[in-house]
């Protein structure tokens, strides 16, 4: 049997290193121009939507696949969901816990980019934790200061595109670090996915320290699919399969 992972997070590589010297292929979108090798056959690049995921599990002899992608990378993980049903094969979204708001954070939350601008003011100066994929609809918030921290230099479209300055920089960065940023940049808000995890965490904990106000985005919707929530769980789950 092969077991495909979908991948383009720090957990689907925790899970592929437990999975070492299994029949596993990953899968990366391809996005991030020089990421880490990954410890199992790795594949790059979009299957071309419904059909050509189906195409890819037909002729792969796939016999499961684990969706360890991001939580807001919902078309691939809508994609898997709905070939996977079709095809009756084993199938999990291995999803990390949502962040919580605790006692000292001041946060907003929306479900979409362009509702940001419904609650921060003219005039701010904005750190958007984002990523590079959703920076074209911040046009929205026209007439604040934006900073935008991103993995890779931006290429001449996301420069055309974005109207603020970018951070390069590679998570994780230390609470220390953070609070530094945010002082030396004069950061009023920031807008953050609300992707949970502990890598990208301390951004929250340096706003918390700072009494600096946070727009959290909701996660997507999932599919109607079996959830779990660590690594661990998920490779019980594969552990568990009859193949
Ligand atoms: N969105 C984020 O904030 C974020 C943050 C960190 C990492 N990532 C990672 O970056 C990748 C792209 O994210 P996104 O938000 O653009 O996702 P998306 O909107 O769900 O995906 C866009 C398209 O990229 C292809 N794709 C996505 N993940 C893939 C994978 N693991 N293997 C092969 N093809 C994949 C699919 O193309 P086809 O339709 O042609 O198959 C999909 O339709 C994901 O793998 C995700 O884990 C995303």
């Amino acid at each position: 049997m092969t077991l495909l992972v979908l991948a383009g997070t720090s957990d689907a590589r925790q899970l592929l290193e437990g999975l070492q010297g299994a029949d596993v292929i990953a899968s990366l979108a391809g996005v991030t121009r020089s990421p880490a090798d990954l410890p199992v056959t790795t594949r790059k690049g979009g299957f071309g939507g419904v059909v050509g995921f189906r195409d890819y599990l037909v002729e792969n002899g796939i016999k499961g696949v684990v969706d360890a992608t991001h939580p807001f990378a919902s078309k691939m993980t809508q994609t898997a969901a709905i070939v996977c049903a079709e095809l009756g094969l084993p199938h999990i979204i291995l999803q990390r816990p949502e962040w919580v708001a605790s006692v000292g954070d001041d946060w907003h939350f929306v479900d979409s980019v362009a509702e940001t601008a419904t609650i921060i003011p003219v005039g701010s100066t904005v750190f958007l934790g984002t990523g590079r994929q959703t920076l074209a609809g911040f046009s929205c918030l026209e007439g604040r200061k934006l900073l935008a921290r991103v993995i890779d230099p931006p290429q001449k479209p996301v420069l055309a595109e974005f109207q603020g300055d970018f951070l390069i920089g590679t998570p994780p960065f230390s609470i220390a670090e953070e609070v530094a940023l945010f002082r030396d940049k004069g950061i009023e808000w920031l807008v953050v996915k609300n992707a949970g995890g502990q890598n990208s965490r301390s951004k929250l904990d340096a706003a918390r320290e700072l009494g600096l106000p946070v727009v959290m985005i909701n996660r997507p919707k999932l599919p109607d699919a079996h959830v779990v929530g660590s690594v661990d769980a998920a490779l019980k789950w594969v552990r568990a399969q009859a193949w």
